[in-house]
C-alpha cells in the first residue's frame, strides 16, 4: 500500500528450512544448465528480442571455469539508433502520463521480485559469485528501491503554487528530462541497475539500461520483470554490450539527455568529460550521475568494544570479498588497543574460508573474474610484507579464490593504503591518537564510507564533524547501507550526484519548471 510508512523489506532468514530449501531447489536448476542446454539472453527493443546480434558471449560462473550459465547477445550500434528511435516515441507518452500509473509499474515490480526471491537469490549467486545472505540482500535492496521510489514519485510530482499574492499563480512542477541511459556494475547485480532504472523510470524518463558484461543474466531478468510489470515496451530497452563500444556511444549519443553510472572512477571521469561535450543535434547539456570508487578507512578507538569492533571490521573488509565500492580497506588502530586488537583480528581473519559463493557455509566467494584475480594477487605479492590469511576451502576446484588476506603494521605512505584494489585486502596502521586515525583516514582523494569504534562521546562526535566521507558509520560495520535509512553516495572523487535510496534521489531525474500565470 503506497500511503502506508516506507519500511525494508526483511532479510531471509537462513535458519529457516524451507528458506534454505528455496535456494538450493534454485540452484540446482541452474547447475542442470550445461553446454547446450543453457538459455540464450537477447537484447530487448520494443518488447521485442533482437535475433541480429554481431556477436555472443558467455556468461560463465566465476565459481568454476567453464561453467557457463548463459550466452548473451551484444548490440551493435545500429540498435542503439533502433532504441532512440522507439524510445523517442515512448518518452512524449510516458512523460504525460499520471505518475500514479508509473508508481504502479515500480510497486508491481517490486512484489514480483518478491515473488522471484530464491530465483534471484541463485541467480547472483552463481553468475555474480555472492554468497547467499549478501545475494538476498541484493534481492531485499532492489525490492526496497522500487517501494521507496514509487512512494517519493508520488509526492515529487504534486504541483505548487509558490506564490502567496492574490492576482498571481506560480505553479512549480517537475517533468522528465528525456531518454537516460544506465551503466551499471556487476558488484551488485540487481541492487544497483534496479535502483537507477526504477529512479529513470518513475519519473517519466525512458530508459536503457547497459548492464556490466559479467551481471547480463540477472540484468536481463530485472528488465523482464519490468516489462511484466506493465513497462511499456516502447519506454525501455535492454542492451547488452561492451563499455568501450555500445557504453561509449551511449554516453555520446545526442539524444540521450541522463547518464548513471557506477563503477571505476576512471571510466566515471571519462563519462563526465565525455558527457560535456555538445554534439550536432543535442537539445539538453547532459546530466551524469555517477558512483565511483573507494578506499573506505575505519578507526578503531583507545577503549573500543573489540569484540564489536572485530566483526564490524571482517564484514567490511571481507563481504562479498571485499568487492564493494563501500569496503574497508585500511584500517587504523589507536596504539593503546592495537596488539590486543590486532591479536584478535588476526585470529578472525584466520578463520575466514574462501570457496564457492553456492556453499552457505564459505565466508567468501571467488572474485569476479580473472583480470580481478591478477589485479589483486599482484598487489599482495608486490607488497613487501608478509600478510596474515584465511583459509581456501577444499571443494573449490577451479574458480578465482583469494583468501581474506590482512597487512599489519603498514606505513601510512604504502601504496596498499592508496590504491583501489577492490579485493579482499585489509591493511592495518597503527595511530598514536584518534585525531590522527581521523586524519589519516581523511588523507584519501575518495569520499564514500568510513568507520569509527570508539565508547568516548567526545570522539563520535569529533568523528561525526571531521571524518569527511558521503556515509560515516559509529560502532557498526561500514558496508550494507540500507534504502531510505542509510541513503548511499559519496563525494571528493567518489561521485556526483545525490544519494541512492535517498529524498533528493529523484530530483536528479526531472526538470524544475514554472507557470506564471495573470490571473
Ligand atoms: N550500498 C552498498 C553498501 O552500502 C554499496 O554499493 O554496501
Amino acid at each position: 500500500n503506497p500511503k502506508e510508512e516506507f519500511l525494508n523489506v526483511p532479510l531471509l532468514d537462513f535458519s529457516i528450512g524451507s528458506n534454505r530449501d528455496g535456494i538450493r531447489e534454485a540452484l540446482g536448476q541452474l547447475r542442470q544448465r550445461r553446454e547446450g542446454d543453457f538459455p540464450r539472453i537477447l537484447p530487448f527493443i520494443n518488447g521485442k528480442p533482437v535475433k541480429d546480434c554481431p556477436h555472443f558471449i558467455a556468461s560463465d560462473s566465476p565459481e568454476e571455469t567453464g561453467f557457463t550459465l548463459g550466452t548473451v547477445g551484444m548490440v551493435g550500434p545500429e540498435h542503439l539508433e533502433q532504441a532512440v528511435e522507439v524510445l523517442k516515441g515512448g518518452f512524449a507518452k510516458w512523460r504525460e502520463t499520471n505518475p500514479a500509473l508509473r508508481a504502479r509499474v515500480l510497486f508491481k515490480a517490486a512484489d514480483l521480485i518478491e515473488v522471484s526471491r530464491s530465483e534471484l537469490v541463485a541467480l547472483i549467486i552463481l553468475e555474480c559469485g555472492k554468497p547467499w545472505i549478501e545475494a538476498d540482500a541484493d534481492v531485499a535492496e532492489a525490492i526496497d528501491f522500487c517501494r521507496y521510489y514509487g512512494k517519493n514519485a508520488l509526492d515529487l510530482f504534486k504541483s505548487e503554487n509558490l506564490c502567496a499574492y492574490d492576482g498571481e499563480e506560480d505553479h512549480h512542477f517537475y517533468e522528465a528530462r528525456g531518454i537516460c541511459g544506465i551503466i551499471s556494475p556487476w558488484n551488485f547485480p540487481l541492487a544497483i541497475p534496479c535502483g537507477m532504472f526504477s529512479a529513470a523510470l518513475v519519473t517519466g524518463n525512458a530508459v536503457i539500461l547497459k548492464p556490466a558484461e559479467q551481471s547480463t543474466l540477472v540484468a536481463s531478468r530485472l528488465f523482464q520483470i519490468f516489462l511484466e510489470a506493465g513497462m511499456p515496451a516502447d519506454v525501455g530497452a535492454f542492451l547488452p554490450g561492451e563499455g568501450e563500444t555500445i557504453g561509449r556511444s551511449i554516453v555520446q549519443h545526442p539524444e540521450i539527455d541522463t547518464l548513471v553510472f557506477t563503477g571505476s572512477k576512471a571510466v566515471g571521469m571519462d563519462i563526465i568529460r565525455e558527457a560535456a561535450v555538445l554534439r550536432k543535434g543535442q537539445t539538453h547539456v547532459k546530466r551524469v550521475i555517477a558512483e565511483m570508487g573507494g578506499k573506505n578507512a575505519i578507526v578503531v578507538d583507545d577503549g573500543a568494544d573489540l569484540d564489536q569492533a572485530v566483526k564490524g571490521v571482517l564484514y567490511s573488509a571481507f563481504g562479498y570479498a571485499g568487492q564493494k565500492c563501500s569496503a574497508c580497506s585500511r584500517l587504523y588502530v589507536h596504539t593503546s588497543i592495537h596488539d590486543r586488537f590486532i591479536e584478535r583480528l588476526t585470529t578472525a581473519v584466520q578463520s575466514l574460508v574462501a570457496g564457492r559463493a553456492s556453499d552457505p557455509s564459505v565466508d567468501l566467494g571467488p572474485v569476479i573474474d580473472d583480470d580481478a584475480m591478477k589485479r589483486i594477487n599482484g598487489a599482495i605479492a608486490s607488497a613487501g610484507l608478509e600478510a596474515v590469511m584465511g583459509r581456501l576451502s577444499a571443494d573449490r576446484e577451479a574458480g578465482r579464490y583469494i583468501p581474506a588476506t590482512l597487512f599489519v603494521e603498514v606505513d601510512p605512505d604504502h601504496k596498499l593504503l592508496q590504491e583501489e584494489l577492490f579485493g579482499p585486502v585489509l591493511a592495518a596502521v597503527r595511530v598514536d591518537s584518534f585525531e590522527e586515525g581521523i586524519r589519516l583516514a581523511n588523507a584519501h582523494e575518495y569520499g564514500l564510507t568510513g568507520g569509527v569504534f570508539s565508547r568516548h562521546p567526545g570522539h563520535l562526535q569529533y568523528a561525526a564533524r571531521h571524518f569527511r566521507v558521503g556515509n560515516l558509520y559509529l560502532n557498526r560495520s561500514c558496508t550494507g547501507a540500507l534504502v531510505g535509512r542509510q541513503p548511499f553516495g559519496g563525494f571528493k572523487h567518489s561521485g556526483v550526484g545525490s544519494k541512492a535510496g535517498g529524498p533528493d534521489y529523484l530530483k536528479q531525474f526531472v526538470l524544475p519548471r514554472i507557470v506564471c500565470e495573470n490571473t
